[in-house]
């Protein structure tokens, strides 16, 4: 079974049969605790790279000690049962010590019920919709059996009418920048992150009251590049069961602007008008380019 095995929509979001209507349920219902840490995103936003850096100030900047674990293994993923496990990641998390790390890209009519009210803190990272598309475009086919396999011109289609798996990204990222300034909450974006790379890792530090020591932050940001998280098995998904990252790598290109390879000028015409209708309200930009 993959993530794309008979899929169907719950409450407006493409799930496939490894989430089934119980789990998402059972999903809703968890006990958030107060020291969760917890990263949300879209898929392909930058959720590794966020993940990374936050547990490495996690523990204590300790670079070796955070990539003990590969990556898939450092977080709780809430959002789809493990193939190999016969507990729900509800059942996993609710078993885990204190503070437990958590990643979810579950939006926000199906995450933890609790993830409105709680003190947790709670990273999101989000990426401009044209990139992220281009990269959830190429993932979903390295994972997705043949026969499920879609062009580019298709992707684009369901990715517009967010009727891909997990849901849609304006969906997502309206909600999490609705909650912006919440004490809790830090909205980070993919491309302030490529920018400078050093200053979003001090706001991830300071929001979580997690000192970096002297001399060490160089270290981090070089841990943290694209191509050191590239080649680095701990982060790179090449122990994943599902992904051939010889053929498709996980850390494909890691750019801003790769999105021009595959937009027409008339689905970008398209997608321009479609984001002014969604989101003009919300003041929420993105660089499109670096
Ligand atoms: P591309 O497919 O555009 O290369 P996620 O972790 O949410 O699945 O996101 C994966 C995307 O983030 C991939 O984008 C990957 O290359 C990019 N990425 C991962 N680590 C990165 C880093 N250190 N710097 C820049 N981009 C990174």
């Amino acid at each position: 079974m993959t993530a794309f095995d008979e899929p169907r929509f719950v409450d407006g979001v493409l799930h496939s049969s490894v989430t089934s209507d119980e789990l998402l349920k059972a999903i809703r219902k968890l006990d958030i605790r107060d020291d969760d840490v917890i990263v949300v995103s879209y898929p392909k936003a930058g959720t590794t790279w966020t993940q990374e850096i936050v547990s490495i100030l996690f523990y204590g900047c300790d670079i070796e000690k955070a990539d003990e674990k590969y990556i898939r293994h450092r977080f709780l993923f809430l959002d789809m049962k493990k193939l190999d496990s016969s507990l729900g990641p509800h059942e996993i998390a609710a078993s885990l010590p204190s503070p437990r790390l958590i990643k979810t890209h579950l939006q926000s009519n199906e995450m933890p019920e609790q993830l409105t009210t709680t003190k947790a803190k709670i990273v999101f990272i989000a990426r401009n919709p044209k990139d992220n598309a281009v990269s959830l475009f190429h993932f979903s086919n390295a994972i997705a059996p043949r026969d499920r396999q879609q062009s580019w011109s298709d992707f684009f289609t369901d990715f517009c009418e967010e009727k891909v798996i997990m849901g849609g990204w304006f969906k997502i990222n309206t909600y999490w920048w609705s909650r912006r300034q919440d004490k809790n909450v830090l909205f980070l974006k993919y491309e302030d992150m490529q920018k400078d790379l050093t200053g979003g890792i001090m706001k991830i530090s300071e929001f979580f009251g997690w000192p970096i020591p002297d001399g060490k932050l160089d270290e981090i940001v070089e841990h943290c590049t694209f191509s050191n998280m590239k080649s680095n098995p701990k982060t790179n998904y090449s122990d994943s069961p599902s992904l051939d990252v010889n053929s498709t790598p996980f850390m494909r290109k890691g750019k801003v602007g790769d999105w021009k390879n595959y937009f027409t000028v008339a689905q970008n015409e398209a997608f321009d008008k479609l984001y002014e209708e969604k989101m003009k309200d919300t003041g929420l930009l993105f660089d499109y380019e670096l």
